[in-house]
Parts: structure tokens; sequence; C-alpha cells
């Protein structure tokens, strides 16, 4: 299988060898307690060695049911938020033909549950009228409030338009084994269900059920791409300086020096969910106990013409982290044109790809000169087992990266204020006091 790489060469005048070497014996110990169940938040650690625990019958199954949904339904609502949404969208954005969604070919994803903006569901039911849908409700706790208000509306949707019981047949919920709203409605109605373990969260889970029945319904290949995860997890597991080590110590060697930020920086726009699933998986992880690197995420070279002079001459405080895809899967050159206006003749019978590259490399080379430390992961190509190895090399790097901090990476006890409020404003049964109290505050707000 070919590697993925990952290359730190470009920090070298920000910090020192030795500065990221010297950061190896915490990083090993916080790897060591990962491996050994000794971590803070050890309860969380099943993702560890999924890859190598998944067995193919489990995901033959996982084929099957996205088999047999295929020949019902055209289009899949995929409904979920944060990790049991992200992961599933990133890698089938990152594997499909950017433009294939358009066709009536196959399987259509979308999403739904992610947000609660009115106007979207009102455009997405509207666009479902006449098409054969079916939903894949994903939601560990069964009771988030966005995921659940989206599933009511387009349950309700199904149920009227082809009746309950084939309504039931298009269903698959992917949710806690005993627990949740979800589950009690999974065993009242008999969908099918899957489960995701207790000793994964969220933001840990794409390569379970939540990430690859939604993978596995694009129509890509769930086997390759968790071959890709085991080959990384074998790969770290054997080789105590790994490059998932070697990733969080370079980027906590950077921290310690005052780079807070950590811009993850694409040239493939295929890559801009991979993008948004690293933000959560870093930022809920790690931003804790007012500690944390704040994970921000660029699209180049369309953000070259926004945010790019912003990085070239803010303040210094960005370190960035490019993923570069070396190979294409198709060839597309410049053609040569007689006029010539555009003055772009010099271009004339060279790839797109070549001049995307040097477009990265000249940002890469400018970054720097402008004081922004560079690291660089490469994907020899974007294929499942590649996307696989990049999930599980960041999983790892963000287990080591948040036991160095001293956080628990693997709770996100922040994430319960907003939802408090919101429960408070809108007279949620138990929250009276709370109400009272949130309401004396609301002018001072609007
Ligand atoms: O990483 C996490 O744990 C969170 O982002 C959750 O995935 C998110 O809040 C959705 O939770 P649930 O799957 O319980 O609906």
């Amino acid at each position: 299988m070919k590697k993925i790489e990952f290359s730190p060469k470009q920090v070298n005048g920000f910090v020192s060898d030795n500065d990221i070497k010297s950061l190896y014996p915490e990083a090993k110990k916080a790897f060591q307690s990962l491996k050994n169940g000794t971590s803070k938040g050890n309860d969380f650690l099943g993702w560890l060695r999924l890859p190598s625990e998944i067995t193919d019958e489990f995901l033959s199954d996982i084929e099957n049911t996205a088999k047999e949904l295929s020949k019902r339904v055209n289009v899949i609502v995929v409904i979920g938020i944060g990790g049991s949404y992200l992961g599933a969208r990133a890698v089938i954005e990152a594997l499909s033909d950017s433009f294939s969604s358009y066709d009536n070919e196959g399987m259509k994803i979308i999403y739904a549950g992610h947000n609660i903006g009115e106007d979207y569901y009102h455009e997405m039911m509207n666009y479902l009228n006449n098409k054969e849908f079916g939903i894949c409700v994903i939601s560990k706790s069964g009771t988030t409030t966005e995921p659940a208000i989206a599933f009511r509306l387009l349950k309700e949707m199904l149920e009227q338009k082809v009746g309950k019981a084939e309504a039931g047949k298009r269903i698959v919920a992917i949710t806690d084994e005993k627990k949740g709203a979800l589950r009690t409605l999974a065993l009242q109605e008999g969908y099918k269900t899957y489960v995701i373990p207790d000793n994964i969260g969220g933001r840990f889970s794409v390569l379970t059920p939540v990430g690859l029945l939604p993978i596995a319904l694009a129509g890509f290949n769930i086997k390759k791409f968790i071959a890709g995860a085991a080959f990384m997890q074998n790969d770290c597991m054997n080789n105590e300086e790994n490059i998932a080590l070697e990733y969080a110590s370079t980027r906590s060697a950077l921290y310690a020096k005052g780079y807070i930020i950590e811009l993850l920086a694409n040239f493939n726009p295929k890559l801009h969910f991979i993008t948004e699933w690293w933000k959560q998986l870093y930022g809920e992880s790690e931003g804790k106990e007012n500690k944390g690197i704040f994970p921000a995420g660029v699209d180049f070279t369309t953000d070259l013409h926004s945010m790019g002079q912003y990085i070239q001459q803010g303040p210094r405080m960005l370190m960035e982290t490019v993923i570069s895809v070396d190979k294409q899967k198709y060839e597309v050159k410049i053609p040569t044109d007689s006029a010539n206006l555009d003055q772009l003749n010099f271009l004339a019978g060279k790839r797109i790809d070549e001049v995307n590259k040097m477009a990265e490399l000249g940002t890469r080379i400018a970054h720097v000169d402008g004081g922004v430390p560079n690291m660089e992961i490469v994907l020899p190509e974007l294929n499942e087992e590649t996307i696989g190895q990049l999930i599980y090399f960041f999983e790892l790097a963000c287990g080591i990266s948040g036991s160095m901090l001293g956080v628990n990476p693997f709770d996100q006890p922040g994430v319960e204020d907003y939802k408090n409020n919101m429960f408070a404003l809108l007279n949620k049964p138990g929250y009276e006091e709370k109400s009272r109290k949130i309401k004396e505050r609301v002018d001072n707000v609007k």
C-alpha cells in the first residue's frame, strides 16, 4: 500500500530539531498511556485498535445494508451533527466526483441535522418531494436537538409519502446499543440499526458504522478504507517514533513558542470537509482548561485570494499544515491560444496540476518567509486507502497531542453551555429557574 508521509522540514528556523525531539519522551509517554489505557478519558479509547478489530463479516453486513437500501431509494439523507456527521461527509466528498451529484446516476447523499435553518429544511423537503429517498439517522446520545428535529420532520414526510411500513424499511438508525430516544424509537419501529460502541466518542467514530454506512451508500469501498486505517494503525503501533507522534510533537513545540493557531491547508477542493472534520477533532479534543491550539482551515488557492494577506503579514501566531495530494486521477492540459491575450501561452501544454503544484510550493515558501512555520502531509493519491490512513493518523496524533497538553482529549463539557441556554430560552420543562435568569439578560444581548 502506498503510504502517506509527514514532513516537518519547513519548521526549521521557528523551532529546532532539538525543541521537537526534546518533546519525544513526553509524546512517547502519552502514546504509551493510550496504548495501556491509563490516559485521561481512558474509557473512550475504542478507536485506538478499531481498524484491526473490524471483521470482514461486519463490513460485508454494512455493504449488504447499503445494497438493499439502494434497491429502494436513490437519495439518502444522512442525519447527524458533529462527530455523527463530519467524518462521513469528509470521506465521501474527498472520494466523490465533484459534479456527479448533479446527475441522476447512483446514490445521492444529502445531509441534515447539522443546522437549524428553516429555509434549509423547507428547500430540502421541496427537493425530496418527488424523490425516492431513505434516511440514515445517526446520534450516539439519541437526544441531540438538531438531528432530532431533522429526523422528526423527514420521518413524518417519508411516512406520509410511502406509508409507515415502507418508511420503516428505508430508515437505518445508528446509535447507542441500549440508551437514548433513538434506540427506543428504532426498537419500536423495527428499523435496521447499528451500534456506536460505548468506548468511542463522536469525533473518533468515522471508522464505525457512523462513517462506514454512509460511505458504503455513496458507493465507496469500505474494506479498502478500513485496510488503509489498519495499515496506519499497524505502522504507528510498531514504530515508537511514528509520523503521528512526530506531528504531535512538532505542533506542540510550535505551540510552546506562541504559534497558537494551526491552519490546515489543502490545494484540492475535495478536501474541504476533511478540514472541517479535522477542526472538530482537534478543537473539541484540545480546547479546554484555557489551553489548546486553535484549529482553522483554508482551501487553496481559493483562500489565497481572501485569507492569504492575513496569513502572509498578520500577527505571527500561525502555523500551517499543508495536505498535498501527489497524483491526480485525471490529466487536463492548458490549451494554446493563438491570440494569447491573457499571456498564458507560457503555460500551454502544461497540466493544471503542474500549475497547482507550483502554486503550492510558492505558497509554502512565501509563508515560511513571512513567518509561518510549515508542515506537510503528502497523500500519494486520493483513494479509500490513503484517506483511511489519514483519518487514523490524525486521530492518533490528536490523542497523543491532547494527552501531552494534559487535558482529557475525549470529553467536550463546554459544548453543553449553549444547549442549556437554548433550552432555557425555549422554556424546556425542567429549565424554569434558568429560563427566568437568562431572560433577564436577553435585553443586553439583543
Ligand atoms: O464528538 C462529539 O462527541 C460530538 O461532536 C458529537 O458527535 C455531537 O455532539 C453529536 O452527538 P450525538 O451523536 O450524540 O447526536
